[in-house]
């Protein structure tokens, strides 16, 4: 049975119709549905366990603590992490990055480099923008080449003795453009730089293994990935989390706290002040557990068809133009899109009436569309429930465009 055929039954709002029509959800890339599994984990979690976390003795306050505690080690296990201890659970990608750079940008001094790149998404630009402005740190950035490949050759130029921290996209939420992280990680470990991979648009879709990878941070969203809106994961590399101050200072970070001073908490905890987000991470650790029955390797060759089918479908459309790599296999689940003679927005708003929701705009990615030239795309993302056939209608809508000018 195929992929989508097994998946379609588990996610209610697919029974849904849109301006009466089928909904056909193509905008997974900015926040994915969920299925029942999820659904139910959060509501059964509300219904019988909750209580805060780490402080109740009671019966609750235990069984919220073990539900929150036991996401965590299926996550650690989802994405190949050595050691419980490496998983930070924020309110998404963007908490985490910022955590990041709050955390390790405090040692850094004026002059110092960050590297970003021009896929970057504002989630991974302006943290290190902020920085760069309250500590004098220079911000660069990897130009991209072609189809949107990063030019290796300049970033080996931009990166010297000053860089303190590569921090980049795995997947562009844009192009789709899978980077060579392994090899960039690789560099800047040889070189004592940090580095953090934003792994947004690659979780959810790939088979991603940190302890193989090896970045100092990896970051990602709950939301994404099947799993709860206000859940986050930061993977940090124990040794280099070991050696971090907090960002962030609060209750349960803590071991003792006096007046003028404190001693930290263990790892993870000392990266996450206050209550935490206990529901959401439960249902986070029902979508892992979802996604890893399926197997991320099936679920990655579901996704590409998809990809593949829609790049040969638009592509045939003579008034489409397409961004980012041809080749589905070094492509993440996205395709990126304009039609001629239409504004994203508007083109957006015609296929919403063919109850085809996908996403239009600059994508949170302001730097690469005026790279691009662009005020922005259309685009279409997918996800495990997503058909052929969705492709195929969403093709012979965007045909019908030219007929509406
Ligand atoms: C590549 C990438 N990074 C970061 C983010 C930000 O994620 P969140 O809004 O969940 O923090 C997104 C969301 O679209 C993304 O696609």
């Amino acid at each position: 049975m195929s992929l989508a055929l097994q998946t379609r039954p588990d996610f209610p709002i697919l029974e849904r119709r849109v301006n009466g029509r089928p909904l056909i959800y193509l905008d997974s890339a900015a926040s994915s549905q969920k299925p029942r599994q999820v659904i139910e984990a959060v509501k059964l979690y509300y219904e019988r366990s909750h209580a805060n976390v780490h402080r109740s003795i009671h019966t609750l306050g235990e069984e919220a603590t073990a539900l929150l505690e036991t996401a965590r080690d299926s996550v650690k296990e989802f994405i190949g992490a050595e050691h419980r201890e490496e998983i930070v659970f924020t309110r998404g990608t963007t908490d985490a990055i910022n955590l990041v750079a709050q955390a390790v940008g405090r040692a850094f001094a004026p002059g110092d480099e960050v590297i970003v790149t021009e896929m970057e998404h504002h989630s991974n630009l302006i943290p290190w923008q902020i920085l760069a402005r309250d500590r004098s740190v220079k911000l660069k950035a990897v130009p991209i080449v072609a189809e949107g490949f990063l030019d290796l050759d300049a970033f080996d130029r931009l990166f010297t003795e000053r860089t303190r921290l590569v921090a980049l996209t795995h997947v562009s939420n844009v192009l789709g453009t899978i980077n060579p992280v392994g090899k960039i990680v690789a560099r800047c470990r040889r070189a004592g730089s940090l580095v953090l991979v934003d792994g947004a648009q690659a979780v959810p879709h790939l088979s991603v293994n940190v302890a193989r990878l090896a970045p100092d941070f990896y970051v990602f969203s709950g939301h994404k990935m099947l799993g709860p809106t206000g859940i986050g994961v930061l993977y940090g590399r124990r040794e280099v989390l070991e050696g971090l101050e907090p960002a962030w200072g609060g209750g349960e970070m803590i071991k003792e706290v006096w007046l003028d001073r404190a001693q930290w908490n263990e790892l993870p905890w000392r990266f996450e002040p206050g209550t935490p987000p206990i529901a959401p991470a439960v249902g986070l650790g029902a979508a892992v557990e979802y996604l890893g029955k399926l197997g991320m390797e099936r679920v990655l060759a579901h996704e590409q068809e998809l990809t593949r089918l829609c790049l040969d479908r638009l592509g045939a459309l003579e008034e489409v133009t397409l961004y980012g790599p041809r080749n589905p296999e070094i492509k993440g689940a996205v395709v990126a899109f304009n039609v001629k003679g239409w504004h994203p927005h508007d083109g957006a708003a015609l296929l919403d009436q063919d109850g085809i929701a996908v996403r239009a705009g600059h994508h949170c990615a302001m730097p690469l569309m005026r790279k691009l030239g662009i005020v922005g795309t259309l685009r279409a993302s997918f996800s495990v429930f997503n058909t052929p056939e969705e492709i195929e209608v969403l093709a012979r809508s965007v045909a019908n465009l030219k007929f509406q000018l």
